[in-house]
């Protein structure tokens, strides 16, 4: 294991995420790319559901896509990442692994959908891989913000919403446990305080929920929070200065259908 001294360490991901290692080197892109991040069991995939079907009756066309498996080649990258068939994967290749899913997910789903003007809310992107490969797995975070970097040719979520539960109260709420939720409490507490720190790094794009609220009060504070993205269509038809006087409206029957539903596995 590598000693991990903070302020290097800090400002090589600092550099790595805001591109001072090389230039822009992305396609510009319009939509909006909102990701939902975070440990495990922490009813990401139900507000990422929920923060959907209110983002539709706001008018919006939205792409809800995962990571790992959000493209056909991505489905059988997380069958080998997952699978407990697989057995050891070493760190870097583990990274590799992900980074490839996610280049191939950028190149082929997330960018024509945002090139076309949609919505693409991911469950995941590249900050899973710096908290999981990078502080779970102790490669350097730096370094696997870069891969991830070239990876998606630098393409940025315009907001990355945290939500954040202590690992033990996470892991407690799975029904049965994949390859990386196999892991000791202690890679997952780590993840879980990179999740953290990343945040600190830029406080604009990063927004952190408490998970231990209830179904309707996350998606509430994650609706505030997005309503506040300017290429929004709700936005562009207010007056500028007005923005927010539209009343802002839970997405009420799909979080009534959410929250009694008990499911055999509950994922995050
Ligand atoms: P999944 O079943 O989708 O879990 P969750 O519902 O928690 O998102 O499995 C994804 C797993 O892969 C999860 O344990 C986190 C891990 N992961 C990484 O380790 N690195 C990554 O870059 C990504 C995207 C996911």
């Amino acid at each position: 294991m590598k000693d991990r001294p903070n302020v290097s360490l800090w400002s090589d991901i600092s550099n790595a995420i805001k591109g001072e290692l090389g230039g822009i080197t992305g396609a510009p892109t319009k939509g909006t790319f909102i990701v939902f991040e975070g440990g495990e069991g922490i009813g990401k995939s139900t507000q990422a559901k929920l923060l959907k079907a209110w983002l539709e009756q706001e008018g919006e066309s939205v792409v809800l896509t995962r990571e790992p498996g959000g493209s056909d080649l991505g489905i059988e990258i997380r069958k080998i990442l997952l699978s407990h068939s697989t057995g050891e994967i070493s760190p870097r290749a583990e990274a590799l692994l992900y980074a490839a899913d996610r280049a191939h997910h950028v190149y082929s789903v997330i960018r024509p959908a945002l090139a076309a003007g949609q919505v693409v809310i991911g469950d995941r992107y590249f900050d899973s891989s710096i908290a999981y490969q990078g502080a779970g797995r102790v490669l350097e975070p730096g370094e696997v913000a870069r891969i991830s970097r070239w990876a998606t040719e630098s393409l940025f979520p315009t907001l990355t919403i945290i939500i954040d539960l202590p690992a033990e109260i996470g892991l407690a709420r799975l029904k049965s446990k994949d390859r990386l939720e196999s892991q000791p409490i202690d890679f997952h507490e780590r993840v879980r305080q990179e999740f953290l720190q990343l945040s600190l790094l830029d406080p604009e794009r990063y927004f952190i929920v408490d998970g231990n609220k209830t179904i309707d009060q996350t998606h509430a504070e994650i609706i505030t929070r997005v309503s506040e993205i300017g290429a929004l269509k709700r936005n562009a038809r207010e007056d500028k200065g007005n923005l927010l006087l539209r009343p802002i409206r839970a997405a009420g029957k799909a979080v009534k259908r959410a929250a009694p539903k008990k499911k055999a596995k509950t994922k995050s």
